[in-house]
């Protein structure tokens, strides 16, 4: 067990992994809005959008529009999902600086989420990592499903630490470790992060959890008594991978940064802000109701003390 860290680097997912499962057309201008609107409230590294086949995934369709249109802050760290070769031609042509790949931990959902089963999958992302550090550009990888898969259960660290094994030798900077569907629980989080840290060297590790089950903070916590101290995370909760059935919702980065910043560990994310631009993506563009629990909490308590301001008015 190691002390808890001053400060976590939330990765915002929301542009990406929030939106790519609505069934709701967001109009470009409101993806790029939304981007320019999470850097704003101090989100400082953002996954704008995907560059995967729009027959696929057909909200990333406008993913190059998306990336050249977004007015970038300074310091923040732009990223974007990308499949293949195919996909990093276009997100260097976007000039998209942190390339993130993925993969998954079983046979079934690689396949189902890539076409490919996992050692086909390694090698498309081998290219993609060689021809982006070749460019200059950093690397980010998920591994999907590394606690559970909804095709084939529970998965063993093993699996992942071989994989984890390989990506570490292409000098990956980064593996963000994907509770797909939100079947992981603390006990399983520690155990594989402990794995992962004594058996494979030179890997950072980021925790990417949904919330499908209510454990995504539990698992948050006990990924950071193991050291972990960058986590993803989706504006208002929104979110899930078409290709995994259930995985409704990713931890929301509301819950994330009112927890932290509750403990007294610093994100840099003005909640007031964030708690804006989660009601306009939710509730104006979307039409849902919010997914966090926090957000909600909040915009119930302000509505509350709203009307009774009126009232004695
Ligand atoms: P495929 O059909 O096997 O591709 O799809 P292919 O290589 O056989 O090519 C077929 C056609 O697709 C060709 O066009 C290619 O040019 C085109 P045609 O000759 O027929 O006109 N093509 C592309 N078009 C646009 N962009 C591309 C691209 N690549 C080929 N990049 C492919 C393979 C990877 C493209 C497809 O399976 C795909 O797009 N998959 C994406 C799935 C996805 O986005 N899933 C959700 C994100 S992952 C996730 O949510 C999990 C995560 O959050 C972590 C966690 O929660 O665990 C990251
Ligand atoms: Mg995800």
């Amino acid at each position: 067990m190691t002390a808890l860290p001053d400060r976590i680097r939330v990765v915002e997912v929301g542009p990406r992994d929030g939106l790519q499962n609505e069934a709701v057309h967001v109009p470009t201008d409101r993806k790029v809005r939304l981007v320019e609107a999470l850097g704003d409230v101090g989100l400082s590294a953002i996954e704008m959008t995907a560059f995967v086949h729009p027959r696929w995934i057909p909200q990333m369709a406008d993913a190059s529009e998306v990336a050249t249109t977004v007015r970038r802050r300074p310091g923040v760290r732009y990223s974007a999902l990308v499949p293949n070769v195919k996909g990093y031609a276009a997100a260097a042509a976007a000039d998209v600086p942190v390339v993130a790949v993925f993969m998954s931990a079983t046979e079934t959902h690689s396949r189902r989420n890539l076409n490919k089963g996992i050692d086909e999958a390694i090698e498309a992302l081998r290219e993609v990592t060689l021809a982006a550090q070749a460019d200059g550009r950093e690397v980010r990888a998920y591994l999907s499903v590394v606690f559970g898969c909804p095709y084939e259960g529970e998965v063993a660290p093993t699996a992942t630490l071989a994989i984890a094994k390989r990506l570490a030798s292409m000098g990956i900077g980064e593996l963000s470790l994907g509770d797909t569907t939100g079947m992981a629980n603390p006990t399983q989080v520690r155990r594989l992060v402990s794995a992962l840290r004594e058996e494979v060297s030179g890997l950072s590790l980021a925790g990417h959890f949904h919330d499908t089950r209510g454990t995504a903070l539990a698992n948050t916590y006990a990924a950071m008594l193991e050291g972990l101290e960058v986590f993803d995370a989706s504006v208002g909760g929104l979110g899930g991978c078409p290709y995994a059935p259930g995985a409704s919702g990713n931890l929301s980065t509301n819950d994330l940064v009112a927890m932290l910043e509750g403990m007294g560990i610093a994100t840099g994310v003005d909640r007031d802000g964030l708690l804006e631009v989660t009601r306009w993506i939710c509730q104006d563009v979307l039409g849902v109701s919010i997914p966090s629990r926090e957000a909600t909490a909040e915009l119930a308590r302000r509505a509350k003390a709203a009307r009774v301001a009126a009232e004695r008015a």
